[in-house]
């Protein structure tokens, strides 16, 4: 492995001397002392950012999403629990019979995620992701362009790591982001990249990187061909955070970091401006947590917290059941069970938590995946007015019912129904609720990678999770 060679580096900035700083921008934020969930797609989705939250993640990048993807989406709120969703139609492959279903292609929850979202966006084209980031920037707080991803379907692109070769291309789009929607949108805009082989090389792109505009960087510290196993090589940090601190442009690590007292630890040792935490994170979010609080929490708990967030924000199931694999320790019987079930309510039965079954219930209506339930498994339902009802026997409870009911009306032509029981909130102080408003339809919801625009959509957004390791 190459050593660093830092010799032209810039030195520390001498002790007393002022420190330059990229002013942040007014609706931006300092990325400073920070510790922060990481982009992932897949695990980065709304309830896992808002579980990075609750335990103490300062700020929560959301899944990488490629610029075609997002352009000509619609931003809606949704009236039950104050998302911002951005939607849109899938073209259906060219099969005009198939039917359509709407597709959300991003969710934040504007009030739990204020001031600490940062939006990822995977490009290789200037104009493409002005346009792009225009359409999310006013409910962020930064736009990050991803320059790490090391997958064919990115690099094929010329995006993710493909960016690393084509620095140009890189410092063009940076640049013109920062003017196009960095400036008038008054947020920050940043760059994750991965180092180099060659420590002169990555000193040479971060020099010019660091002169773009951008108010930080994430270094990734593995090349772009190593493994996620592999160990993250730290010895370029120095160079890269003092390059970064001369321009006034805040250092984060990412790569290794497994919890935030670790985090603070290694900000100190290098003198990075934060820390990023990624698979630690998505194996279990309490990470976030220091010992000092609690340190990490038993998988059950972190399991509950995230299938409120899921029900609460109406995450789609297969990305629920996705994370759960990876928060459920495999030998356990409820790892099995997980991955069978086919509804909200299943898993919920399947885990024991029993307060959960009238939310699930009603997002299985939401969602439209009654049809699968088996009688046997809706019979311990109490309504959030009854929390200590026992058991019913009857196959449908109240809260069900109720759901069944507004849905009914609304496919009869209710339009705007009021709901007799709007989805039985499961967490207290989260968005505006407005459960009065009208019912939109129901929706099919993707992952970021798997957008329903499959005809100018590249190949990066319909890989399988396991074999997104960006
Ligand atoms: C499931 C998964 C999805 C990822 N998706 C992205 C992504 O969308 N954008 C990105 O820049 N990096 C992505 N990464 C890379 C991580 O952000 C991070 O750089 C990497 O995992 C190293 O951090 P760690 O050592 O803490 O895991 C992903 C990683 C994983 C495991």
């Amino acid at each position: 492995m190459a050593t660093l060679a830092s010799a032209s580096a810039p030195g520390p900035v001498p002790v007393g001397a002022a420190v330059p700083r990229v002013p942040i921008p007014a609706k931006g934020v300092d990325y400073r002392n920070k510790i922060v969930l990481a982009p992932m797609v897949r695990s980065g989705e709304l309830p896992s950012r808002l579980l990075a939250l609750k335990y103490g993640a300062d700020l929560v990048w959301g899944p990488e999403t490629v610029d075609r993807s997002l352009i000509g989406a619609e931003r809606r709120v949704n009236p039950r629990n104050g998302t911002i969703e951005f939607t849109r139609m899938p073209s259906n492959g060219g099969r005009p019979n198939k039917p359509t279903k709407e597709s959300v292609i991003y969710r934040i929850d504007p009030a739990r995620e204020k001031g600490r979202l940062i939006f990822q966006l995977g490009t290789a084209n200037p104009e493409l992701a002005v346009a792009a980031a225009r359409v999310v920037a006013d409910d962020v707080s930064g736009i990050d362009l991803n320059s790490g991803c090391p997958k064919p379907f990115s690099t094929s692109g010329g995006m993710g790591a493909a960016l690393l070769r084509t620095p140009d291309l890189l410092v063009c789009i940076l640049e013109t982001l920062v003017k196009e929607v960095g400036e008038p949108y008054q947020i920050g805009i940043s760059v994750k990249i991965r180092i180099l082989s060659n420590p002169e090389e990555t000193e040479a792109l971060v020099s010019r990187l660091v002169k773009t505009g951008i108010t930080a960087l994430t270094v990734h510290c593995r090349t772009t061909p190593m493994r996620p196993r592999e160990a993250a090589i730290r010895d370029q940090l120095p160079m890269i955070t003092s390059i970064c601190h001369q321009a006034g442009v805040a250092c984060v690590m990412n790569g290794d970091v497994t919890s935030r007292d670790q985090g603070l630890a290694l900000m100190k040792e290098y003198s990075v401006d934060g820390a990023m935490i990624a698979t630690s994170a998505e194996n279990n979010s309490s990470c976030f947590r220091t010992k000092e609080d609690g340190g990490l929490a038993p998988w059950r708990e972190v399991v509950y917290e995230y299938l409120r967030f899921c029900i609460e924000s109406e995450n789609r199931l297969g990305n629920t059941k996705y994370l759960l694999n990876m928060l459920i320790p495999g030998k356990d019987k409820e790892f099995k069970d997980t991955k069978l079930s086919k509804t909200y309510l299943d898993i919920c039965r399947g885990l024991k938590f029993d307060d959960l079954l009238p939310a699930a219930a009603g997002l299985d209506q939401i969602l439209g995946l009654d049809d699968k339930w088996e009688a046997p498994h809706v019979t311990s339902t109490p309504t959030q007015s009854e929390p200590d009802t026992p058991a019913q026997s009857e196959p449908k409870s109240k809260a069900v019912q109720n759901a069944m009911e507004s849905e009914t009306a609304r496919a009869a032509g209710g339009g705007a129904v009021r709901t007799k029981a709007p989805l039985p909130a499961v967490h207290g102080g989260g968005p505006i609720r407005r459960s009065s408003a009208p019912q939109p339809a129901k929706v099919t919801q993707v992952d970021a990678e798997q957008p329903a625009v499959e005809a100018p959509i590249p190949a990066a957004q319909t890989e399988a999770p396991s074999q997104v390791t960006v």
